[in-house]
C-alpha cells in the first residue's frame, strides 16, 4: 500500500499493482473483506483489470468458475460462499438503460454485486458502494485505488 487517507466519510487506499498476479491478490483480500448486500463499482479503461480483480474477489468466495467479462449478457452470476453478481455497464449509456436493466433490485440483496464501469450508473449506485478505481500507469503496472464509506469495517 503506498497511501491510505482517512476522513469521516471515507477511506481511500491507493496500491500499486505489478502484475495482473498483484491484481487478482488484492481483489482477494477484498473479497474477504466483504458481506452480503456489500456493492463493488469497478471503474477504469479499458484492459485496465477490472476483470481480473473481480477474478480475485471471486476466488475470496470460494467461486471455482473461470470469470470472464459479461460484456455481452451485462450480467453473470456466481455461486460462492454466497452469490456474486458481475455486472459490465460499458454498453449501459443512460441511467433509464440502467433502470430497465432491474439491476436495482438485484443488489443489496443477499449476494455482492460488482460492477464493471460503474460510472455509467454513477447516480444510481447505492450511497454504500465501494469503490475501486485502476488507472493504468504502465505496461504491467496499475494504481489502484479503493475508497470504502467509513462505517463499512476494515
Ligand atoms: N497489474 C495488472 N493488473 C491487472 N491486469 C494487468 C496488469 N498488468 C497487465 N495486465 C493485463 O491487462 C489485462 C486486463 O484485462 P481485463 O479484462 O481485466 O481488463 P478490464 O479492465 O476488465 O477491461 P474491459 O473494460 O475491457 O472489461 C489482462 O490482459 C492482464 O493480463
Ligand atoms: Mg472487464
Amino acid at each position: 500500500m503506498i497511501s491510505l487517507i482517512e476522513s469521516n466519510s471515507q477511506r481511500v487506499r491507493n496500491i500499486i499493482s505489478n502484475g495482473a498476479k498483484d491484481t487478482e491478490k488484492i481483489g482477494r483480500r477484498l473479497g474477504e473483506t466483504l458481506k452480503p448486500g456489500d456493492v463493488v463499482g469497478l471503474s477504469g479503461p479499458l484492459g485496465s483489470g477490472k476483470t481480473v480483480f473481480v477474478r480475485g474477489v471471486a476466488a475470496a468466495l470460494g467461486i471455482q468458475e473461470r470469470i470472464t467479462s459479461p460484456t455481452f449478457t451485462l450480467i453473470s452470476e456466481y455461486e460462492g460462499n454466497m452469490p456474486l453478481y458481475h455486472l459490465d455497464l460499458y454498453r449501459i449509456h443512460t441511467p433509464e438503460e440502467f433502470v430497465w436493466l432491474g439491476v436495482e433490485e438485484m443488489i443489496g440483496g443477499n449476494g455482492i454485486s460488482l460492477i464493471e464501469w460503474s460510472e455509467r450508473a454513477a447516480h444510481n449506485l447505492p450511497e454504500r458502494t465501494i469503490r475501486v478505481t485502476i488507472a493504468i500507469a504502465d505496461n504491467d503496472s496499475r494504481l489502484i485505488s479503493i475508497s470504502k464509506p467509513s462505517h463499512l469495517n476494515s
